[in-house]
């Protein structure tokens, strides 16, 4: 394929990109939690376009981005009620809600199975393309297996030459992907990936909220994967990720006795770095930050040949327990407590 072209968020451009998408093209899109790459959802050809350019295994599901509620019962039935609370609370948001699917949807967009994931973006660039277009089947834009793309450039280091065009859209908002839930029953949810819609804040709305388990231990030998996802390693950069747990005094000093030139530290901005051994970055000091931060950072430790990152772990809680799931896969779901 031709060169990737650079489009603006100007109207021209994403009416540019709206006819890409049209014509069956592949599109790396800004959202409010990482940069997409997106095609006509309803189109089994052109979403084969998407699976080829990350390289990703098909039966790995795509979520499908909306623009209206009414395009909810154009792809999914048996609804509950429970999804439109939600729906009314959360979107426009990083909230992804599992139902079962139309058979509108292709197989090659729902990685085989009889569900999708929809998605109604809040970034304003996404969400006029997929009015001018069609709902629209993203994935997070990077290649598969690398640090999701938070930025256009990130976008045009993993896919230069790949897609027809990358629309920069500037920073996104938070940082990690959306929140991906599935219903249980009428009032209960299962978090299948945390994201910023937190389980504090879904709790006020649903009877029982279930973490599923492998958010947080790999997923078990022999376990149906409840979301695809789950099987396949994830965010990692070329560099060892190592996640170490624990006071920041306990962290220098397992990192003063385990580094050498090519070891650098990820730290909280109120963590100081002079007294370590090695070379140290900052991603934030709380969840939102740290999430916003996160995956820039492992790609900038890339670029700088890093071997190994001692990650300084993040807090458990509310946006945190996202940042945690996304350096726990990194790191192969490794963790030593100091
Ligand atoms: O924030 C986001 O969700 C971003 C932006 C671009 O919208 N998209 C994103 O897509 O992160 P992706 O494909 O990188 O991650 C979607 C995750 C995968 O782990 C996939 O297995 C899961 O959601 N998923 C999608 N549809 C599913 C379904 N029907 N059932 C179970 N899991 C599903
Ligand atoms: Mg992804």
């Amino acid at each position: 394929m031709e060169n990737t072209s650079l489009l603006s968020d100007s109207i021209e451009d994403i009416q540019k990109a709206a006819e890409l998408i049209l014509g069956g093209s592949v599109v790396g899109i800004p959202t409010e939690t990482v940069y997409g790459l997106g095609a006509d959802a309803l189109n089994p050809m052109a979403v084969k376009k998407i699976f080829a350019a990350k390289g990703r295994p098909a039966d790995n599901p795509l979520i499908v981005h909306i623009y209206s509620i009414d395009q909810v019962q154009i792809l999914g039935h048996d609804i509950p009620d429970l999804f439109y609370t939600l729906a009314e609370k959360f979107w426009p948001g990083p909230l992804t809600m599992i139902v079962p699917k139309n058979d509108i949807v292709p197989l090659e967009t729902s990685g085989g199975l009889e569900t999708v994931g929809i998605r109604m973006p809040s970034h304003p660039v996404m969400r006029e393309l997929i009015r001018l277009s069609k709902p629209v089947a993203a994935p997070s834009a990077n290649r598969s297996g690398y640090p999701s793309p938070t930025k256009a450039e990130h976008v045009i280091n993993d896919m230069n030459g790949k897609i027809s065009a990358v629309i920069d859209g500037g920073e996104c908002r938070y940082g990690v992907e959306s929140t991906v839930i599935s219903f249980e029953n009428e009032n209960t949810i299962r978090i299948l990936r945390p994201g910023s819609v937190t389980k504090e804040m879904l709790s006020e709305y649903a009877d029982d909220v279930i973490v599923d388990k492998a958010i947080l231990n790999a997923l078990e030998e022999g376990r149906t994967a409840p979301s695809p996802g789950m099987k396949y390693k994830h965010y990692s950069p070329k560099a060892d990720v190592i996640l170490i747990d624990g006071d920041y005094p306990d962290f220098c000093r397992y990192v003063i006795n385990n580094s050498d030139d090519s070891t650098y530290c990820l730290i909280y901005d109120s963590d100081n770095g002079k007294q370590l051994p090695c070379h140290y970055m900052t991603y934030g000091s709380d969840g939102s930050e740290q999430a916003h931060n996160i995956f820039a950072r492992l790609r900038e430790i890339d670029n700088l040949h890093a071997k190994k990152v001692y990650v300084r772990s993040p807090e458990k809680d509310g946006v945190g327990l996202a940042v945690y799931n996304r350096l726990l896969r990194a790191a192969g779901f490794e963790v030593i407590k100091v």
